[in-house]
């Protein structure tokens, strides 16, 4: 998709930090490098991050025990500091666009534009009506600011900052291409944040994030069952082989999974009743929780749309030498943001 060479892609995400790294030859791809390391609970809060310090050691040791040695990478964002519209502005060039783009940021943003970041990308020129559609994306300079402190710290230098959802439409594009036809919804289920990405005609139509996902599931099972959060944990993950999973846990998970399949499905209304389009063909599922079996089910049975668990690994090979493979691809659906962020490169050009 773009110029130069792969960055590392970077996410780190509530419950632990992803790093990928890519290497193109030929248009197909090789995970060359591939790190995992888990942060300890409350590290991030609601998007903020607590503890700077927890995060900028799972970044040294990553870099470390990898043996990455790039240092330009590709860091995903999320959170309701980032805000992502679709606008149409009159046809002008790409001069232009650049000069105009504070003044159409400002009738699109409900902050002062002073303290936010802005980006853009066009999604379509249509010359005949004489305008285009832009996607229009601003954060807060504040939070980007605290981010580009626990990089530098790590001794790394983001190149590229990219939003979550459109990481995993891009992994998604690559891997399985996007239908030109029709609507899909490509839903990320992490720990925090569940984030939705409703894709038509081959473009993002509709984002959203809701605020519950894997860890609302297991602080259920810790308040009904009267258990730590690590154990909780266990019995979520399916209790590992010497454990005997409680009959009371599974009604629990049910449960859980149920509202949160619930919240999603009024996620889906919202967009057909505002979209005018009948129906989703399809749900792509991806994030830990992915891997919990009742939460596919619980969407399934809601929102009833097909449910299949993204692989964004089928088409990728991997470099025995530096990759645990095994271990990667037991946990590929957890990767798709660093996977998505690792494709951007380096001297990429405004399309
Ligand atoms: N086998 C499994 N069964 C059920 N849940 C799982 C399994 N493996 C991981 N999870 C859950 O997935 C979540 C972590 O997923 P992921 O790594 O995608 O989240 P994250 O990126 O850290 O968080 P977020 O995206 O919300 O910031 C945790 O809640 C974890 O309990
Ligand atoms: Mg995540």
């Amino acid at each position: 998709m773009g110029e130069g060479k792969n960055l590392v892609g970077v996410d780190i995400g509530a419950s632990s930090i992803k790093v990928v790294q890519l290497k193109e030859s030929r248009k197909k791809f090789q995970v060359i490098r591939y790190g995992y390391a888990p942060l300890p609970p409350q590290t991030i809060v609601d998007g903020h991050v607590m503890s700077p310090g927890a995060v900028v050691d799972g970044l040294l040791k990553i870099f470390q025990d990898q043996k990455i040695s790039q240092k330009d990478v590709a860091i995903g964002v999320y959170g309701q500091s980032v805000i992502v519209r679709k606008i149409t502005v009159p046809m002008m060039t790409a001069a232009e666009l650049e000069e105009q783009i504070g003044w159409e940021a400002e009738q699109h943003i409900p902050f002062d534009i002073k303290v936010m970041s802005i980006d853009y990308e066009v999604l379509r020129k249509r010359p005949d009506a004489g305008q285009m559609d832009l996607l229009l994306v601003a954060a807060k300079k504040d939070e980007v600011n605290d981010y580009t402190a626990i990089f530098r710290e790590a001794n790394l230098r983001p190149v590229v900052v990219d939003i979550n959802a459109f990481t995993i439409q891009n992994i998604f594009e690559n891997q399985q291409g996007l239908p030109d036809q029709g609507t899909v919804a490509l839903l990320n289920v992490g720990a925090a944040v569940s984030s939705l990405n409703i894709i038509s005609g081959g473009v993002s139509a509709f984002t959203r994030e809701i605020a519950n996902a894997g860890n609302s599931i297991t602080e259920e099972i810790q308040k009904q069952c009267n258990v730590p959060f690590e154990q909780a944990e266990a019995y979520k993950c399916g209790g590992g082989p010497t454990q005997i999973v409680p009959q009371e846990v599974h009604e629990v998970i049910q449960s859980a999974c149920d509202g949160l399949a619930g919240e999603i499905q009024r996620s889906l209304d919202f967009y057909l009743a505002t979209s005018g389009e009948s129906e989703i063909a399809r749900i792509y599922l991806s994030g830990g929780t992915a891997y919990l079996a009742p939460l596919c089910k619980a969407i399934e049975r809601r929102a009833r749309v097909p449910v299949s668990v993204f692989d964004p690994m089928g088409n990728l090979t991997v470099d025995p030498k530096f990759v645990n493979e095994a271990e990667m691809r037991a946990r590929a659906a957890q990767m798709v943001v660093a996977l998505g962020l690792a494709l951007r490169c380096d001297k990429e050009r405004r399309a």
